[in-house]
């Protein structure tokens, strides 16, 4: 076998090339004869070439050549040819192809499961136990240069701000992130287990009190939860933590990151600074605390115009304490009632009883419930909401978070409907003044709503025990076209403080102490106030990217039952392994 001795990517050659012997290294993407000539078209990652053997040239490189199969790994000799008047301006290399004068197959391919192109009907399952081929596809390959792009910027930019990059453990103790943990057992301590970090927050709370400054991590996190379409069971953390922080800063050097990247990798210049919204105002306009705002169309609350409305659903919720909020949809004669009733099922699959609706007309009003509504309640309606003749107006009555959680669900399928929600548009923001605690599932305590680690308001401390649902956290969300992109805080730096909001949280002196003693007992050492955030690497990238699903954005992810298709994780485990690690296994009942 030859020396490889690559001269030149498949993506790199041009014109100017021309008469150059070469020799390229890749993979052959599809093999054509064109009656006595065979073209192949070379890939690796940087590009593709035009390889051509022309019988007329060499029976024996058209021979060799013709018998190529797909995928197969080849090393191509030739002269790079200029192809004049026959260019392929859809190829960056389509100025030229290489005439072969040696061909060798250093590795042939067997029939594939699927064909290596964007546009494939191959099942996921399928795709991912291949990954390596699914990988080869342009698309998938496109994502993970631009991934690996975008850390690039992110390192950049950080080193700059005089961040250092520290790593932290993934055997530790729980991190609590609201998730399930994922669990190692210990081979050296009996019955003891690690979990893996639900993210890296306490620790890098700690290197704050090391003094570290300013400290982030492209971090692994683990969580056993259940799965979405921007969910995965590990993924990547753009994690940071800045010693004397406030929120002002830290907007700053997110802002600057994400602009570097998206100047640097997109070309695009985003406007700074980024809107800010406070957490109540995004649940009264957009059922959300992460709005997606590349349109308006926001929701009005109608409560107070309703209290008489001859509706009674209108008038029962507001005389009970509950919502009544409303959005107009503009120009809205072509919606057909199949349409509406397509509405009224997101409304009802996020939890509303049912959604009104009324479609204003020039002498009359039509839709659910507009024969219960009198012409003065009519006009203080249209007024509230901004409505006019053509439009349609959206109403639902319930709880407030039911309510508003169901229209503004409402509201995304119209901005989707009416195209308003398009690929390319960015719209950041900023979501503050976040509650410290809601109740939490059982509704019979509260829960922090970001993490236990996260400061209120300093007027609000001496609320902390008579009244916690009121206390303000010291939190923010940085919000991209209705994706949560990341989250952070300034955080609690005083072990009395702390223990008293985990007492609010019902942990008791001694579980805080076993769980977090070491984290307690540093905050007596100098701990300087500090405060951070971690940015969702994997969604950011599939934002970036378009891509439909935060899998495509991973080189190898885990299915939404996470398991890995391709190497079958998880498995079973050597009954030698389980002695070893004194475990005995109870399998769940058939
Ligand atoms: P939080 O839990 O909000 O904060 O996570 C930060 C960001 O991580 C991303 N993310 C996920 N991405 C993919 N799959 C998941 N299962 C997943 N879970 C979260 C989201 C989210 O906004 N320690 C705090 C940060 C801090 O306070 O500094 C934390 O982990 O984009
Ligand atoms: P009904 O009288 O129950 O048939 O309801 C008349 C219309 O009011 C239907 O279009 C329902 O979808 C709608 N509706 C019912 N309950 C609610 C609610 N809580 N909020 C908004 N609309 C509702």
């Amino acid at each position: 076998m030859s020396e490889i001795g690559r001269t030149h990517t498949c993506g790199a050659l041009r014109a100017a090339d021309a008469g150059r012997e070469v020799v390229l290294l890749g993979w052959a993407a599809n093999v054509r004869d064109h009656g006595g000539c065979v073209f192949i078209n070379l890939r690796d990652r940087h590009g593709v070439t035009q390889l051509k053997a022309d019988q007329a040239v060499s029976v024996p490189m058209y021979q060799a050549a013709s018998v190529v199969k797909p995928e197969s790994v080849l090393r191509a000799v030739g002269v790079v040819v200029d192809r004049g008047g026959n260019r392929n301006p859809n190829l960056p290399t389509g100025e030229v192809e290489v005439e072969l004068t040696a061909l060798e197959v250093l590795n042939p391919a067997k029939p594939l499961p699927f064909p290596i192109a964007d546009e494939i009907d191959a099942q996921e399952v399928t795709r991912l136990t291949y990954r390596y081929l699914d990988l080869r596809r342009p698309s998938l390959t496109r994502n993970m240069v631009l991934r690996s792009d975008i850390v690039k910027q992110v390192r950049g930019h950080l080193d700059h701000e005089g961040f250092l990059e520290i790593e932290t453990p993934i055997l530790t103790k729980s991190t609590p992130e609201g998730a399930r943990d994922y669990l190692v057992p210990s081979r050296v301590h009996p019955g003891e287990f690690y979990a893996l970090p639900q993210s890296p927050q306490t620790f890098k709370q700690i290197l704050m009190v090391a003094g570290m400054d300013r400290y982030y991590q492209i971090a692994r996190c683990f969580r056993d939860e259940d799965l979405r379409a921007d969910r995965q069971p590990e993924f990547t953390q753009i994690d940071m933590e800045v010693s004397f922080a406030t929120p002002e800063i830290l907007y700053g050097i997110i802002e600057g990151m994400l602009a570097a990247i998206w100047k640097n990798v997109l070309g695009v210049d985003i406007p700074r600074p980024f809107l800010r919204m406070p957490y109540a105002e995004a649940i009264e306009k957009y059922g959300s605390d992460k709005p997606d705002l590349r349109f308006g169309l926001p929701m009005t609350t109608i409560t107070d115009v309703v209290v008489q409305s001859g509706f009674r659903v209108f008038a029962d919720t507001a005389a009970s304490g509950g919502v009544v909020t409303a959005m107009r949809v503009p120009d809205a004669e072509s919606w057909s009632r199949k349409d509406i009733d397509g509405l009224t099922k997101v409304a009802t699959d996020n939890g509303a009883k049912g959604l009104a609706w009324f479609k204003v007309g020039a002498d009359d009003w039509s839709g659910s419930a507009a024969k219960f509504l009198g012409p003065e309640e009519r006009a203080a309606i249209l007024e509230r909401v901004g409505a006019s003749v053509g439009d349609l107006i959206l109403v639902v009555a319930d709880a407030a978070g039911p309510a508003r959680q169901a229209l503004g669900a409402v509201r995304l399928k119209v901005g989707d409907r009416l195209g308003l929600r398009p690929f390319g548009q960015w719209a950041f923001l900023w979501v503050t003044d976040f509650p410290m605690f809601e109740w939490d599932a059982n509704g019979n305590r509260p829960s922090a709503m970001h993490h236990p680690f996260t400061s209120m308001v300093p007027e609000d401390l001496d609320k902390l025990e008579t009244a916690p649902l009121e206390c303000r956290a010291r939190a923010y969300d940085v919000v991209l076209n209705g994706t949560e992109l990341g989250g952070g805080s300034i955080r609690i730096h005083r072990r009395d403080v702390q223990q008293r909001v985990f007492k609010a949280l019902g942990l008791s002196d001694e579980s805080a102490r076993a769980k977090f003693g070491f984290l307690l007992d540093a905050f007596e050492y100098g701990a300087p106030p500090h405060g951070g955030i971690a940015l969702g690497l994997d969604r950011l990238v599939m934002l970036i990217t378009g891509a439909a699903s935060i899998r495509d954005v991973i080189a190898f992810p885990k299915t939404t039952a996470a398991s890995c298709l391709m190497t079958d994780a998880p498995s079973d485990a050597d009954p030698a392994q389980l002695r070893e690690l004194h475990l005995e296994l109870r399998k769940p009942a058939e």
